[in-house]
């Protein structure tokens, strides 16, 4: 197990950030529904990417991975099982189940269980892939479907916390083979929704209302190969910056989409930095100290619960009191109790978090406990006073991509050690 020797930094000049990982997975899991052959660009190598190759291997796809592109054929469609020992290391691979029951009419996909990040059900998926007609029974921990043709039919996919990505995903691909129309209504408006029907569409779906809480799919006979380059991976893109603020740093990010940081961008200029946008470059200059602020977390297009813990970081050295409140995963808090071990005053009430600015925060041995919290870690560490050490990085290897190469051509002190 590595982890991340992190000493007090200051950061300057450019990082590239890599394609979305988030947009990745799920455009991965729709090559199931074609038998062709399916290229996506500017994939990142992390170990998320990883296990869902693996995934689609057991599931009959040969691939190639190379240079940031993935080409997918099919071997064999017999196969449609995802074993539970791959699916519980990554909850998107829950998406291959629309897809493989739309396009085989059977799945036996394990269910994915629980995540540090609180309960994370899958009854939204479930609900949904019903509505459309299909047979689901959940039997030994796994969700077993079946189904002679799927049909098309108003679908409401809210839950008590909004909409659900990866439900709205995994609908979305069954739909696009079903007969007849289907409307989601509740549906997320994520970009990487957006992204995964420009994929779908290229292999010839029928899709209108992509990036609205309404989505309309008029479902097809049959779907073709695609090709398609991955969107900047935003939450990357919101790490660095907050990493720039914490470290009151001057930083520029290439290959990032403006557009789909807008709440956070809004936020960096309100606590602290001047951000300038020119189309896919942003500049961060700090303006050397932060001032406290209130961050609720909510779907796109509100503040993104993925880039929470890392902000957390930022208001724990601000000149006042913050207020967090998370609305999308109310118990993803892990990394509280590992700031205050660094000196951090932060106050956890239910979804809420109260976080006290101090002026220091003291380096010390951590735990990452997610890939995110990982992330806030890190940043934590980057201002801390003397040494911290960031345990259980390969949290942070399922999702950002040579995280600590690209902090120290930012002028970091990082390196990775093995434990
Ligand atoms: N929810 C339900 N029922 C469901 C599905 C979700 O109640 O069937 C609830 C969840 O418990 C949560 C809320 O709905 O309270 C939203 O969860 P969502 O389903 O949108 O999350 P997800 O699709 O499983 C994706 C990202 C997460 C990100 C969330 C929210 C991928 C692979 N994962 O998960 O990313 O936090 O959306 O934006 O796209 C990460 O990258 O670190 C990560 C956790």
């Amino acid at each position: 197990m590595d982890k991340f020797v992190v000493y007090k930094s200051s950061l300057q000049g450019e990082v590239e950030i890599s394609g979305s990982k988030n947009a990745c997975l799920p455009i991965m899991a729709a090559t199931l529904l074609t038998d062709e052959e399916c290229k996506i660009f500017g994939v990142p190598d992390l170990t998320d990417v990883r296990t869902m190759i693996k995934i689609l291997e057991i599931l009959g796809k040969k691939i190639v991975f190379e240079d940031g592109v993935l080409v997918i054929k099919t071997k064999n469609t017999k196969s449609c099982v995802a074993p539970y020992r791959l699916v519980r290391t990554m909850r998107a691979s829950f998406c291959c189940l629309g897809p493989l029951l739309a396009k085989r009419g059977r799945a036996k996909v394990s269910l994915p269980g629980g995540c540090v990040i609180g309960p994370r059900p899958v009854d939204l998926h479930i609900k949904g892939l019903r509505e459309l007609g299909a047979n689901i029974r959940i039997d030994k921990g796994y969700c077993i479907g079946e189904t002679k043709g799927l049909r098309g039919k108003r679908i409401f996919l809210g839950g008590n916390f909004g909409s659900s990505v990866l439900a709205t995903a995994n609908v979305l691909m069954a739909a696009s083979l079903a007969e007849g129309e289907t409307v989601i209504e509740c549906a997320a408006c994520e970009p990487e929704i957006e992204d995964l029907v420009r994929f779908l569409k290229k292999m010839g779906a029928d899709i209108q209302g992509e990036g609205t809480p309404i989505i309309r799919v008029r479902g097809v006979k049959c779907l073709q190969g695609g090709e398609i380059k991955s969107i900047p991976d935003r939450i990357e893109a919101g790490t660095f910056i907050a990493a720039g603020l914490a470290t009151n740093s001057s930083i520029k990010l290439r290959n990032v989409q403006p557009l789909h940081l807008t709440s956070v961008i809004e936020k960096v200029r309100e606590i602290g930095g001047e951000v300038e946008v020119d189309n896919s470059q942003i500049s961060l200059h700090s303006r050397g100290y932060i001032s406290p602020t209130e961050i609720t977390t909510f779907p796109y297009p509100g503040f993104p619960t993925d880039l929470q813990s890392q902000f957390m970081s930022v208001l724990s050295i601000g000149k006042g009191i913050s207020l967090i409140t998370e609305k999308v995963y109310p118990d993803r808090f892990m990394h509280v109790s590992e700031l205050n071990r660094m000196g951090a005053h932060i106050k956890r009430q239910g979804p809420y978090a109260i976080v006290e600015g101090v002026e220091r925060i003291y380096g010390a041995e951590v735990m990452a406990s997610d890939l995110r919290a990982s992330a806030g870690l890190v940043i934590a560490g980057l201002v801390a006073e003397g040494k911290t050490e960031v345990h259980r990085v390969y949290h942070l290897d399922r999702g950002y991509e040579r995280l600590e190469e690209k902090l120290k051509k930012l002028g970091a002190k990082i390196k990775r050690e093995k434990q």
